[in-house]
């Protein structure tokens, strides 16, 4: 069972954290409105080690570059043993599943059980405090699905928000963020092979929300995402498809769909009940809720429109020591 406390570890330690997928709200969830994501099972392992020098992976130029690993190090590991930290992940990288999150989970989870360990709401904390310093900008959805794993909510209003796990606050901004049910679903998520980059995507849709519409298009969001999360909680599979295809036009309507993205989204096609973005965009992953039954048919179909599917549960737990 997940504890709610970090125990204390020294080094050598290593930790294990899961990845995620947005299902309503991403993008709206950073200016407040409400978001549903949960926690994937494809997971990054990160190994930590007292060693001469900094090194990631055994190189000392790729820790140089790592802007997490910077980011992380100056908040939890300022003045302390260098360290040598090694990465095996089946996130793939910038994909829109959670890879900078479960590697930020995973890396404080050793650092702050070599400081004596910490409750899990901590973690939460400085794992969005690591990502935002490293992205500059972002809301915590991705980093507390990598700490809490399940499914969760942040921001929403609606009497099935879930029950609360923690608050977590950057720049004069609180996200409550909630746990909710799982409706024991099986998910097909899809990389299109293009990598994207968070925070200038962050940032582009953030001008598009400052515009003249662009309150009345939060609104919408933050409905779409409400619907959504009415009908995962009514364990409506047909509603949620179709929420799903309303907040995927509200994401083409900010401009970070993608032509690979959409001809994913072409190709799953009746294998579907519904299908959008999920992450940023601008490259990354759908995620599609598989009509009953038609998984392995989706999973080809998606393979033989280029993108690389992975079918998901959701990760019970979130980050734990290993
Ligand atoms: C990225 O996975 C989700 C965004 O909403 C940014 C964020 O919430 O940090 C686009």
């Amino acid at each position: 069972m997940m504890r709610d406390v970090i125990p204390a570890h020294d080094l050598p330690s290593a930790a294990r954290a899961p990845g995620k997928c947005i299902l309503f709200g991403e993008h709206a969830v950073v200016h407040g409105k409400p978001e549903l994501l949960l926690a994937i099972d494809l997971y990054a392992q990160v190994g930590v080690r007292p060693a001469p020098e900094l090194l990631l992976n055994g190189h000392r130029s790729g820790a140089r570059g790592h802007r997490y690993l910077q980011s992380a190090l100056a908040r939890l590991w300022a003045g302390e043993v260098p360290i040598d930290v090694t990465v095996a992940s089946r996130i793939p990288k910038a994909s829109g599943l959670g890879s900078s999150a479960a590697f930020v989970a995973a890396l404080a989870t050793t650092l702050v059980a070599a400081h004596g360990g910490a409750p899990r709401a901590v973690l939460a904390q400085e794992a969005f405090t690591i990502e935002r310093s490293a992205q500059g900008v972002g809301s915590p959805g991705d980093t507390s699905a990598s700490v809490a794993g399940g499914y969760l909510t942040l921001n929403s209003q609606s009497p099935h928000q879930g029950v609360a796990l923690w608050d977590v606050a950057a720049d004069g901004r609180r996200w409550g963020v909630r746990r909710v049910a799982d409706p024991g679903w099986t998910w097909v998520v899809a990389y299109s092979g293009i990598p994207k980059d968070t925070g200038p995507l962050v940032r582009a849709v953030s001008a598009r929300f400052a515009g003249e519409d662009g309150p009345a298009l939060l609104d919408r969001f933050g409905e779409v995402a409400e619907d959504g999360i009415r009908a995962v909680a009514a364990e409506d599979r047909e509603e949620v498809g179709r929420v799903l295809t309303r907040n995927q036009e509200l994401l083409r309507a900010v401009g970070v769909s993608h032509p690979r993205l959409e001809a994913l989204l072409a190709a799953a096609g009746p294998s579907v009940l519904g299908a959008k973005l999920t992450g940023a965009g601008g490259g990354g992953s759908i995620v599609a809720l598989p009509r009953e039954g038609r998984e392995v048919d989706l999973v080809r179909r998606l393979a033989r429109a280029g993108g690389v599917p992975f079918v998901v549960r959701p990760a019970p737990s979130g980050v734990e020591l290993v």
